[in-house]
């Protein structure tokens, strides 16, 4: 028996699936880690693979990146958790909003989840209106406000995608079609109890769905039209599209916005920023209530302080190269696909991609459930057997970072090659 195995045996006894999050699970158990450094992972057994997870796109840096590991163990030496004010905060959030100017005042918490229940909470206590809007697919976090799914009938009230959640909360949450712009207008034509709209501006966790034109600019103006803010969920896509996230890279201006996982890369730390006016409802001086004992420990934003100034830093090189990357792959594989004649689409963005298995351009939730799954799995296993990590699930999507290099990209196509065929078989 492998470590990997034994210890997953180990792990089911005391923890739930043996996991501490259930996208890191597949069949028959998922490989046990040892170290990462760079663009390569090490399972316990002795085998390594290159890493397209990415820490979920938070590592756009890559493992252990230099710079991020000197502020850190500065810090470390300094103490890890204060609870009361630091200037590295000052200076984080100053250096949030020259990146996001749209983020006037911020406040940081650790996780993104964090970051969009408090984002929702001020919408509503900003408007003074109760229900909210997110688009079917979109990955908000796991908490009640937004772990629901599109209800039947016309009226698209949500209902909970989880036992205990309850259907008080998520009939206030209203779900409608990803790159629909004109069914968020006529939800929004019905409902006036709309405090705010929530949208991943780039839909990473449905595979990876694009904006098609005009969509965001659209819901820009739809939601300004009705009076409910407009919330962009740059979790993912903040510092990853761009400095200034989703927003610079396709000119939008939000009301509110979440930030994390690359904001930190690899050390826990989220934000959410917004318009002053909006900001300044949270507690104390307002009437919005948050709190967290670890928002701003030091260690992180240490991390963050340090993950931003690099990336300003190399951000003419960073970009440019992770986009040429990330075509060459996204090209690679098609032209794989197509030479084997697998039916596949291929979106790509950026530094993120995503192969499914469907005839049909996959643009919302329900063409994304098209995508044949089993064939997904099987490549995914192949990929693994080749040296090759990406998250487990074809709803999640594929990561590069600043550590690849173009050795990797030879390696990466022939392992996809090889891989594919398993596929076709
Ligand atoms: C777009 C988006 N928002 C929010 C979250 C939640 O972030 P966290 O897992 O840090 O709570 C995620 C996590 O994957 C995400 O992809």
């Amino acid at each position: 028996m492998n470590n990997s195995k034994r210890l997953f045996l180990r792990a089911k006894k005391v923890i739930p699936s043996g996991i501490n999050s259930p996208v890191r699970f597949y069949d028959p158990y998922p490989f046990f880690v040892k170290k990462a450094n760079g663009n390569t992972i090490w399972d316990m057994d002795g085998k390594h693979y290159l890493d397209f997870c990415n820490g979920y796109g938070a590592l756009l840096l890559g493992h252990r990146r230099k710079e991020i590991l000197s502020a850190v163990s500065s810090q470390l030496n300094k103490g890890t958790l204060y609870c009361a004010p630091t200037d590295l905060e000052v200076e984080l959030s100053e250096l949030i909003t020259s990146n996001y100017p749209f983020m006037e005042k911020t406040r940081l918490v650790n996780t993104g989840g964090e970051a969009t229940m408090t984002a929702i909470r001020l919408a509503r206590g900003f408007t003074k209106k109760k229900k909210i809007i997110k688009f079917e697919g979109c990955y908000h976090g796991a908490h009640d406000y937004v772990l629901v799914k599109a209800g039947s009938g016309a009226a698209h009230h949500g209902i909970s995608v989880s036992d205990g959640g309850l259907e008080e909360v998520s009939k206030n949450t209203l779900v409608v079609q990803y790159n629909n712009s004109q069914e968020l207008d006529s939800v929004l034509e019905k409902q006036k109890d709309v405090a705010g709209v929530i949208v991943e501006p780039v839909l990473a966790n449905m595979g990876l769905v694009l904006p098609q034109k005009n969509f965001l600019s659209e819901i820009r103006k739809i939601t300004k039209d009705h009076d409910a803010l407009l919330i962009f969920d740059e979790v993912v896509t903040g510092f990853r599209m761009s400095p200034g996230g989703a927003q610079q890279y396709f000119s939008i201006k939000p009301d509110v916005v979440t930030l994390g996982k690359a904001l930190g890369n690899g050390f826990v730390i989220a934000a959410v920023g917004g318009r002053k006016d909006i900001m300044n409802q949270l507690t104390p001086e307002g009437k919005v209530y948050q709190a967290s004992t670890y928002a701003g420990n030091p260690v992180s934003v240490a991390a963050a302080i340090s993950s931003i100034k690099t990336i300003n830093k190399y951000k003419n090189k960073l970009y440019p190269k992770l986009e040429i990357f990330c075509t060459i792959l996204a090209r690679a594989l098609q032209d794989l696909a197509n030479d084997m004649k697998i039916p596949h689409q291929v979106n790509a963005i950026s530094s993120m991609f995503q192969i499914f298995f469907t005839n049909t351009p996959v643009t919302d939730y329900v063409s994304s459930k098209r995508a044949d799954v089993r064939k997904f799995k099987k490549l995914f296993n192949a990929l693994l057997k080749n040296g090759i990590f990406i998250a487990p699930s074809q709803f999640e999507t594929v990561f590069l970072s600043d550590a690849h290099t173009l050795d990797d990209l030879d390696k990466t196509i022939e392992a996809y090659g090889k891989s594919l065929k398993t596929v076709k078989n």
